[in-house]
């Protein structure tokens, strides 16, 4: 049985695999009438406001001939009573054949993971990840034929509380891209994942301005300022605002750069940009659909694949559980909220211990 947790598991050979599929599944909306997954179940739970990842899933699910069924509001399960995490992924996952989950809680999928008996999904677990997003990115990149080694990406606005970027940096681990980045000072990539990206090959430039950045990049991928995450102190209105992609700068500095956006947008990104033939971010939230499709028809083993190109993050980078002493600093990590999950650590390259729930380093 498969789980996609983290965007580490997007090995290279497993992303070939999912592109044949995925492309085969565009094809098949087209002409309508898959029934791949009939008779199949799939579970959503929501603990967290979604628009694109909860209807682009329930839209796969029924594009392949199935069903789903779930919730979209916590308030709605027994978490509200004071359910565990792990009771609930217990119970939802008999009576589902697969299950999606967004929580908020850093790490969340990595515990539910461990509880499920059906593949489980990570649709974004608080600050740390979501790596069905970037799967729906590097299909929108691979049709525009943006794919490949070597790639230069601009990433743009909140890089530190962005789950969309991370993963995505993740799945780039190895394929020596070069990422431009330009974020507000106390927004920029966390340490840890910058050391972990250049270990892997990946070269990380911080640029200071759009003016800087555009130049240099094939592909600029813009986010919000994640204002319901900001820690206590840090002030919205003073980040928003900094770095703003317009017509202007666009067709100034870079008019072939492919604009993406995981969306939803806010003050970052220009509705003039909307009608540039290089703006591509409702092609790609419209990805979602065939990149779930496929992933789906994986995972419920309805397509034939390599399984073993999705390594688990334990076989990945080994884990072992806790000693006293070696704790979580972080608080919004699942483990500091669900009392009853077990510590684990794995070492990094740089032999730091990080936690296997969040991946920061423990201090
Ligand atoms: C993103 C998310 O939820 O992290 N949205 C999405 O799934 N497309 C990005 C965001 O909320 O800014």
């Amino acid at each position: 049985m498969n789980s996609l947790i983290s965007a580490r598991q997007l090995t290279p050979e497993f992303l070939g695999e999912f592109f044949r599929i995925a492309d085969g599944m565009v094809e098949s909306l087209s002409r309508h009438g898959a029934s791949l997954g009939a008779g199949h179940i799939l579970g959503t739970m929501f603990f967290e406001p979604s628009t694109r990842t909860r209807l682009s899933f329930e839209s796969a699910m029924q594009r392949l001939g199935g069903t789903s069924l779930g919730f979209a509001e916590p308030k709605s399960s027994s978490a509200s009573k004071g359910e565990s995490l792990a009771d609930t992924i217990r119970v939802v996952s008999g009576y589902a054949d697969a299950l999606v989950m967004r929580h908020f809680t850093d790490g969340a999928a990595r515990l539910a993971a461990d509880f499920t008996s059906v593949p489980f999904i990570n649709a974004g677990d608080g600050r740390h990840e979501h790596p069905t997003q970037t799967l729906t990115d590097l299909l929108t990149l691979h049709r525009l034929g943006l794919y490949g080694q070597d790639m230069k990406i601009g990433a743009v606005g909140d890089l530190k509380y962005g789950r969309t970027v991370h993963s995505l940096v993740k799945a780039l681990f190895d394929t020596g891209a070069t990422i431009y980045s330009a974020a507000p000072e106390t927004l920029r990539l966390p340490a840890e994942l910058v050391e972990e990206a250049q270990a892997k090959g990946l070269n990380i430039v911080d640029c200071d301005s759009l003016e800087e950045l555009l130049p240099q990049v094939s592909v600029v991928y813009m986010t919000r300022i994640q204002k319901e995450r900001l820690d206590e102190g840090e002030d919205y209105q003073a980040l928003a605002g900094r770095y703003v992609l317009t017509r202007e700068l666009v067709e100034q500095h870079n008019p072939e750069a492919c604009v993406l956006h995981p969306l939803p947008r806010v003050d970052e990104l220009a509705y003039s940009v909307d009608d540039l033939p290089t703006a591509k971010y409702f092609e790609q939230a419209h990805m979602g659909v065939p990149a779930r499709m496929a992933l789906l028809a994986m995972l419920l083993g309805l397509v034939r694949w390599r399984q073993e190109s999705l390594p688990t993050p334990r076989e990945l980078h080994g884990e072992r559980p806790a000693s006293s002493g070696e704790r979580c600093a972080n608080t919004r990590c699942v483990i500091n909220c669900e009392v009853f999950a077990p510590p684990l650590v794995w070492a990094d390259g740089a032999g730091k211990l990080r936690c296997s729930y969040c991946d920061q380093e423990l201090d």
